[in-house]
C-alpha cells in the first residue's frame, strides 16, 4: 500500500502492516469523481475531473489515508473499525456553498406583492425594504435566537451535502449588532460539524441612522468595527455590495483597502445589476473573490482573469430576480476560475438547495457536469482559503464526503428538486 502524501492509487490493501491504523472503510463506490490538487480550477482545467469506477476510500480519524484503483476490491480487513456501503453510487467531496447570508431574522415573502406589482430590488431597498426589513428584525433578535434559526438551517444544509459553507453578517450594520452576527458564526462553528468560514459584511446597505451619508458610514465601517473584528478573530474576509444607490467604487475601494491593511481576506458583491466597476476593482485588488457578476462587462472580464480572483456565480439569486445569468462559458473561456454557490438570504435567493443551483449551472450556465462539480468544490474551496485541507478526494485530506443516490455527476445535475445526498461523511464522521 501506497501511504505517501499525493499518491492517489493503493494496489491492495494491507491492513496488518506496521504503522497503519485503519479506521473507515467507504466500500462499494461505483464512481469517485474529484478534481484534483490544492489549487484553483481555470480554463479548461475547470472541466478536469479524476473519475475511479468501483473502487473504495480508506479513512483514518479525519484523514483520507488511502484511495482504491480502478476496479479494486479491499481484503484483509479485520483492523477497520467501521465499513460503510456506497451502495454502487456515486462519491465526491463534500460540496462548499461559498457565498451564504446565513444569518438573519426574518424572510420576506411580503415583498411577492410588491414584486408583482412591479417593484425592482433595488426599489424595495431604496423605500427602505429590502435588506434593511431584515436589518430591523435581526436587529431585534437575539444571538440565541438567530443562532437556532441558522442551526436548523445547517442540519437540512449538511444533510443535502454541504460540508463546507461561507457566512457573512450585514443584517447587523452597527457594532453592537454586527458583533452579535459574527459571534453567532463562531458559536456555530465551534458547535456543530459545519466549518462555517465567517466573512464581515458591515457594508451591506447604508442603515437609516446614516441616511444620506455613506461616506461616514464606511469609516466608521473601517475605524470602529473592522479593527475589532480582527484583534477578535470574528472574521477571515470582508465583503461590501457595490452596487448603485449603494456603495459605489471609490467606497469600496477604501472599505477593502481597510480590510488589506488590517490582514483580512477580500470579496465584493460586484454588477449584481448594474455594471459600475466593481469587477474591475475586484481584479485590481485582487479580491479572492467576486460575486454574481451577471452585469460583468469586458473590462471587468479582463481584469477578473488579470488578478486571479474567483468568480462566485450566484445562478439561485439569478433565477429568484429573474435577472440574467452571469457569461461563466465567456468567464472559462478567459481563464477566470470560476465557482457556484446559493447567496442564501432572505431577499434575493431564500433557498439554501446547492443542488438544484449546479442543475442551474448546467441549464442556465451551460457548464459541464464536471466544471460544476468544480465549481462547488475546490474552487470555492480556494475563495475560503482551505484549499489545502478540503475541496477533493486526495490522500492526506479531509475526509469531508459524500454518497450520492446517482450513479454518476450527470444525474446529480438532472434530478432538480430531489436531495439525492445518501451519506454525508463530514471530517471522518457519519452525519446522517
Ligand atoms: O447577495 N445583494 C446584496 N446582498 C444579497 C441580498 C440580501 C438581501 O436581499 O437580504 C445578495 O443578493
Ligand atoms: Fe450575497
Amino acid at each position: 500500500m501506497y501511504q505517501r502524501e499525493g499518491n492517489l492509487y493503493a494496489d491492495s490493501l494491507n491492513l496488518n502492516k506496521e504503522g497503519i491504523m485503519s479506521k473507515v472503510l467507504i466500500k462499494n463506490i461505483g464512481r469517485l469523481q474529484t478534481p484534483m490538487g490544492s489549487y484553483s480550477h481555470k480554463g479548461k482545467e475547470q472541466g478536469e475531473n479524476n473519475k475511479i469506477d468501483n473502487t473504495w476510500i480508506l479513512i483514518q480519524d479525519d484523514v483520507i489515508i488511502a484511495i482504491g484503483a480502478e476496479n479494486n476490491v479491499p481484503t484483509n480487513l479485520q483492523d477497520v473499525d467501521k465499513e460503510i456501503d456506497a451502495f454502487g453510487g456515486l462519491v465526491t467531496p463534500g460540496l462548499v456553498d461559498g457565498h451564504t447570508h446565513l444569518i438573519f431574522s426574518g424572510f420576506r415573502q411580503n415583498e411577492i406583492v410588491m414584486k408583482l406589482k412591479g417593484a425592482s430590488y433595488l426599489d424595495i431597498l431604496r423605500a427602505g425594504g429590502g435588506i434593511l426589513d431584515t436589518v430591523r428584525h435581526t436587529r431585534e433578535a437575539s444571538a440565541k435566537e438567530l443562532y437556532i434559526q441558522a442551526e436548523e438551517a445547517i442540519t437540512e444544509i449538511m444533510c443535502s451535502g454541504v460540508t463546507t459553507m461561507e457566512a457573512k453578517s450585514g443584517y447587523g450594520l452597527d457594532f453592537d449588532n454586527e458583533i452579535k452576527m459574527l459571534n453567532v458564526i463562531k458559536e456555530l462553528n465551534e458547535k456543530t460539524k459545519m466549518t462555517l468560514v465567517p466573512t464581515f459584511m458591515g457594508a451591506h446597505a447604508v442603515p437609516p441612522e446614516y441616511a444620506g451619508k455613506a461616506d461616514e458610514f464606511i469609516e466608521m465601517l473601517c475605524e470602529e468595527i473592522m479593527p475589532y473584528v480582527k484583534e477578535h478573530e470574528l472574521a477571515k474576509y470582508c465583503d461590501i455590495f457595490c452596487e448603485n444607490s449603494v456603495f459605489n467604487v471609490k467606497q469600496s475601494e477604501r472599505y477593502l483597502g481597510k480590510a488589506k491593511e488590517l490582514g483580512l481576506g477580500l470579496r465584493i458583491h460586484a454588477d449584481e445589476i448594474d455594471a459600475i466597476g466593481g469587477s474591475k476593482l475586484a481584479g485590481e485588488m485582487k479580491t479572492a473573490s467576486a460575486e454574481h457578476l451577471i452585469s460583468i462587462n469586458e473590462e471587468g472580464l479582463e481584469s477578473m482573469a488579470k488578478g486571479g480572483t474567483t468568480a462566485m456565480c450566484l445562478p439561485g439569486t439569478s433565477f429568484y430576480l429573474g435577472a440574467k445569468f452571469a457569461p461563466v462559458r465567456e468567464m472559462i473561456k478567459r481563464n477566470i476560475p470560476v465557482a457556484i454557490a446559493t447567496d442564501y438570504n432572505p431577499g434575493s435567493c431564500p433557498s439554501f438547495n446547492l443542488q438544484f443551483v449546479m442543475t442551474l449551472g448546467y441549464l442556465k450556465y451551460r457548464m459541464t457536469p464536471e466544471e460544476i462539480l468544480t465549481a462547488v468544490t475546490i474552487n470555492p474551496a480556494c475563495a475560503l482559503g482551505l484549499e489545502k485541507e478540503i475541496g477533493t478526494i486526495e490522500v492526506g485530506k479531509k475526509a469531508d464526503l459524500v454518497i450520492w443516490d446517482a450513479p454518476d455527476m450527470e444525474m446529480l445535475c438532472y434530478r432538480f428538486g430531489t436531495d439525492l445526498a445518501m451519506n454525508v461523511i463530514k471530517e471522518g464522521e457519519e452525519i446522517e
